[in-house]
């Protein structure tokens, strides 16, 4: 019988390419969208799956921000997938701005929706697991941003370590039901083209920035959503299954350099990530 899946915000960027690697892996797939824009990306999805995999694939429209919602996802998934063997908690919104600029409401959100939907899913998920006897495994999304500090980035990396932090007491709780937990943390992932992010109203400053930020980073390169799925895919699969609490990061090396001794220059001799320059530049 074939492996069941629940995934938060499958419908684009990371999720969308973690549904594509674990269709292709025979998963049959529940998986949620939020916006009305998201909702013609998850029926393409949907339809893409389906018909090149032949498994199973469900879209439900839900704002994990909203309390109670994380929690029903997961039970919508059991009940119509008739089980579940891997839950992976991925929609967010990577809001990286300083404390001091940002609203009560703006931080609410967040909290809500980057740290509290995945505890209740993940609290959802082990109990089902456990009471159906299911030794399944339990993905947190995180961030490289969870494992260094940046500035301007109290929040939603801070959100990110807890998420790090939390999966480790998911693991020692979950361990004696045979049910693993780990959390993926990826670096700078190109989810969008300069064109769609464009057609999103992004500003042209902020595309040319990402366009060029590949020439930072240790490996020369952004990270693909592909590279994300292939590592959540090895710590889904048996040979992965004596790793639990761990934290796989997936980041090209992007959060190694620490504090740079001199100033970044412009020129190619310098290559250090992104929010040192804007530091510097200041
Ligand atoms: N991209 C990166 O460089 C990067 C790096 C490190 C970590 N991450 C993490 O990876 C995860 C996915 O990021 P991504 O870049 O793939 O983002 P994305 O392309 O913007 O996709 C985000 C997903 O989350 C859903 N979502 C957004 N707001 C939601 C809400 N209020 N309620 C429910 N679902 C919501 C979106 O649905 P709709 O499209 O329908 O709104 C979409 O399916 C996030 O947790 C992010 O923090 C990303």
């Amino acid at each position: 019988m074939s492996k069941k899946l629940a995934i938060t915000g499958g419908s684009r960027g990371i999720g969308r390419g973690i549904v594509r690697r674990m269709a292709k892996e025979g998963y049959d797939i529940a998986f949620t969208y939020s916006s009305e824009r998201g909702k013609a990306q998850a029926e393409a999805l949907v339809e893409e799956v389906t018909e090149k995999y032949a498994v199973k694939c469900y879209m439900h429209q839900f704002a994990l921000n909203e309390k109670g919602t994380a929690e029903e996802f997961v039970r919508t998934a059991y009940d119509e997938l008739g089980g579940l063997d891997l839950l992976i908690c991925n929609a967010g919104q990577s809001l990286v701005n300083s404390i001091y600029e940002m609203d009560e409401k703006t931080i609410d959100f967040l909290i809500n929706l980057d740290f509290r939907s995945y505890l209740m899913a993940a609290r959802e998920a082990g109990r089902i697991m456990g009471e159906n006897n299911i030794k399944g495994n339990i993905i947190f999304i995180s961030s490289c941003r969870g494992i260094r500090a940046f500035p301007y980035d109290e929040l939603y990396g801070g959100l990110k370590a807890g998420l790090i932090r939390a999966i480790q007491t998911f693991a020692l709780d979950l361990a004696p039901y045979g049910i693993r937990a780990n959390c993926v943390s990826p670096g700078p992932i190109r989810v969008r083209t300069s064109e769609e992010m464009r057609e999103e109203g992004v500003c042209e400053q902020e595309i040319e920035d990402l366009d060029n930020l590949w020439k930072q980073l240790p490996l020369e390169r952004m990270g693909t959503p592909e590279d994300i799925a292939n590592a959540v895919a090895f710590l889904a699969s048996d040979q992965a299954s004596y790793i639990t609490g761990a934290n796989l990061v997936v980041d090209g090396a992007a959060s190694l350099p620490g504090i740079p001794e001199n100033r970044p220059k412009e020129d190619e001799e310098f290559k250090t990530w992104c929010n040192f320059k804007r530091r510097w530049r200041v």
